[in-house]
């Protein structure tokens, strides 16, 4: 060998001052480098291991989700989730740490996370899916109670039973588990409720697990794992439409079919197996994929916009309730919304398609706004001549009414929304004409014979 070693030494000396001197350049020229400050600890401390340990053995497939999440590899444990203060209202023992100075809680709210994620958190509560999400269906204010009424009585055991009971609070005092059924399996897995807790702190009455919006005894809000299932917390399947698929999907707000049908969902399906998922946050863009998912329009960085948690961000309109307005208020902020979205647009498409698109989404809602104008009309001159049903899910005008706005009226804005022409037309505008038409019918009925019909004209599954 003639290489010598002396010569290897020089090289690296060589390697070493030309290291050196590019510190010194990056410094001067990044005056913030070497501001921010990464501590990487390793290893589990005794504690954390005994819980891994041992429920390595009973819960075998936690622990798989656990393993192959990237927390788990940066020393994020069991311990840092589920170990509480002894004080804590959620405080309970499993039996691994039964008679130790030891707490844990299966519950774990958005609070445990913002101790390591403080932004993400703080963009989280300030969306609709804190505490907007909950009190859709558990505010005694929101409609003076009116869908907890449905939720208890209409829809649980409570109606067949022919019971009644004090409609005006969260959960009704001595409602039985067949009277939550229909809430406990429906609504509050998508939306959250309170948990309520038994004696020795654990949930009671089936109020947890719950939806995004849980309210946590601690006074916390928000179950992160409805878009980051646990145990494996993976950016990369928040990513994909699946991710929000579970809750908006359905007769009354088919997002997920929406996009499958758009272009971009065709282009997901058909080449969404070859995209990148996993590239760090607001360095995922046009490249890793071809066409956006949910969270690229509604949430990732693109271009000049950063990665948000508010999912209101980008919204211009509000379009799951009655009248379509302008979004302002907790509802976020319209204006700035639709200028954002455009910016996401803009990524992928030129201006004139983008106007085209955001001018049919507003044409779109001016019609639907139009429709819901004209029934509300109808129903204040019912109601100012007496005939209007007092029990609005047996009057066949309200029932319709309902349909109009929550099912054929959504589909009709979010399919323009989101450039779905079959949602926008065949279950949206076109079943809104219809169901108009039956409304003026029912309406003309009774101004002409002065009365209400005596049987509900509308099939309780219609119009689907
Ligand atoms: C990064 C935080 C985090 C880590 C680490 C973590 N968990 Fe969880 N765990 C959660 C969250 C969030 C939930 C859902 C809680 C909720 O909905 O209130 C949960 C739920 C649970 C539940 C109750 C749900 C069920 O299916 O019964 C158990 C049991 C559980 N975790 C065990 C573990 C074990 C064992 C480990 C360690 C291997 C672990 N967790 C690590 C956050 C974590
Ligand atoms: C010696 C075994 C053992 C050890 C150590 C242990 N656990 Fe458990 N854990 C269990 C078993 C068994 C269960 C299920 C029965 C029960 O809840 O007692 C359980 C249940 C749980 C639950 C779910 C409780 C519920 O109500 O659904 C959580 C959360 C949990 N353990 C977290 C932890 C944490 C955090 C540690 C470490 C501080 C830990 N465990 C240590 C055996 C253990
Ligand atoms: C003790 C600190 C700590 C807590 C508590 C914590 N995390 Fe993390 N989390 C981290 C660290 C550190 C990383 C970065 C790991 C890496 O990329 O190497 C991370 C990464 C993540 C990621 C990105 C994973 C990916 O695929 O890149 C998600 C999502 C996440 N955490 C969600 C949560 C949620 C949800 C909770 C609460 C249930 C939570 N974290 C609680 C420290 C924490
Ligand atoms: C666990 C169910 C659930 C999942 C999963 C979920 N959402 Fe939601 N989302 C809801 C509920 C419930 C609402 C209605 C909130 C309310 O009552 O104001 C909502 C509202 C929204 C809104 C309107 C927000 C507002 O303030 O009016 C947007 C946009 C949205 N979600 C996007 C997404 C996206 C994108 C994903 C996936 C990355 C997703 N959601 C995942 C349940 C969910
Ligand atoms: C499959 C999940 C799911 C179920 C089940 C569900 N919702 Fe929703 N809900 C949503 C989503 C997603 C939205 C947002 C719709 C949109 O943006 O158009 C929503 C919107 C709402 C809204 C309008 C938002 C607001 O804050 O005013 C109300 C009210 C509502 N839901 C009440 C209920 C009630 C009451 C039930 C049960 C009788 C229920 N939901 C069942 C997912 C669900
Ligand atoms: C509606 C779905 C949804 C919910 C709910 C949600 N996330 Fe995320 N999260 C995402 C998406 C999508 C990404 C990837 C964003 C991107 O492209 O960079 C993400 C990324 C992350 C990351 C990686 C770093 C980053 O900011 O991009 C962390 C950490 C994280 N989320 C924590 C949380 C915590 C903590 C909560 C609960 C407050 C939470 N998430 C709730 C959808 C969600
Ligand atoms: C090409 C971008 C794009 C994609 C992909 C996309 N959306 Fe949207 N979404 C929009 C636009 C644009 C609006 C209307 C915004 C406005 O009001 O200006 C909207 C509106 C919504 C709303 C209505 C909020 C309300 O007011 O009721 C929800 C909910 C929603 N999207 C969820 C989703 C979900 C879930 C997915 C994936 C299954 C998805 N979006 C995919 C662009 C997108
Ligand atoms: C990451 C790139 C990307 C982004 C961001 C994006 N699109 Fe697209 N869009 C595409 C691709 C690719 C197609 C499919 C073209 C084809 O297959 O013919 C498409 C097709 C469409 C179509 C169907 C009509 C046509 O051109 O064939 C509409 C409508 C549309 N996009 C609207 C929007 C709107 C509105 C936004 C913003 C809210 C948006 N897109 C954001 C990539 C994108």
């Amino acid at each position: 060998m003639k290489f010598s070693f002396s010569k290897i030494g020089i090289i690296c000396l060589a390697l070493l001052i030309a290291s050196v001197s590019a510190i010194a350049v990056a410094q001067t020229q990044y005056p913030n480098l070497g501001q921010k400050e990464l501590v990487i600890k390793r290893g589990f401390t005794k504690e954390a291991l005994s819980c891994i340990e041992c429920h390595a053995k009973k819960m075998p497939g936690v622990m798989e989700g656990w393993k192959s999440s990237r927390m788990s590899h940066a020393g994020v444990s069991c311990y840092d989730c589920h170990v509480v203060a002894k004080n804590s209202p959620m405080a309970s023992q499993c039996e691994g740490v039964k008679g130790s100075n030891t707490y844990i809680s299966p519950m774990v709210s958005s609070k445990t996370c913002s101790r390591c994620h403080p932004q993400e958190v703080e963009q989280f509560l300030k969306s609709g899916h804190a505490k907007l999400a909950s009190a859709a269906v558990m505010d005694p204010k929101k409609g003076g109670g009116k869908l907890i009424k449905l939720q208890f009585h209409y829809e649980g055991a409570a109606f067949m039973d022919k019971k009644s009971y004090k409609w005006n609070e969260g959960t009704p005092k001595g409602a039985t588990g067949m009277d939550r059924a229909p809430r406990s399996s429906g609504c509050q897995m998508c939306h959250g409720t309170t948990v309520e807790l038994g004696p020795d702190n654990k949930p009671i009455n089936e109020t947890w697990p719950g939806g995004v919006g849980t309210r946590y005894p601690d006074g916390s809000i928000g179950t992160c794992t409805v878009c980051h299932e646990r145990h494996t917390f993976s950016k990369a399947d928040a990513r994909k439409p699946e991710a929000c698929g579970a809750c908006h999907l359905g007769p009354d707000h088919p997002n997920i079919e929406i996009f499958m049908e758009s272009k971009h969902g065709q282009q997901f399906l058909t080449a969404g197996d070859e995209w990148e998922f996993d590239s760090p946050p607001d360095a995922w863009e046009p490249g890793d994929y071809t066409a956006p998912t949910c969270a690229v329009c509604h949430m990732s960085g693109i271009g000049e916009l950063a990665t948000t948690h508010n999912v209101q961000e980008r919204l211009k309109w509000d379009l799951m309730h009655t009248k379509s307005v302008v979004r302002s208020g907790d509802r976020g902020d319209g204006v700035k919304g639709e200028q954002n979205m455009k910016k996401v647009c803009a990524n992928c498409h030129g201006p004139s398609h983008i106007k085209s698109q955001r001018d049919t989404l507003d044409y779109s809602v001016a019609l639907y706004n139009k429709y819901w104008d004209g029934a509300a009309k109808m129903k204040a001159d019912l109601k100012a001549k007496g005939l209007l049903g007092k029990d609005p899910w047996k009057d066949g005008f309200q029932e319709l009414m309902y349909y109009l706005w929550h099912h054929t009226g959504r589909r009709a804005r979010q399919g323009a929304a989101m450039n779905a022409p079959d949602y926008a037309h065949w279950h949206g505008f076109f079943q809104m004409f219809q169901v108009y038409q039956d409304m003026e019918a029912i309406y003309n009925y009774r101004i002409k014979n002065k009365k209400i019909e005596d049987l509900s004209t509308v099939m309780s599954s219609a119009p689907y």
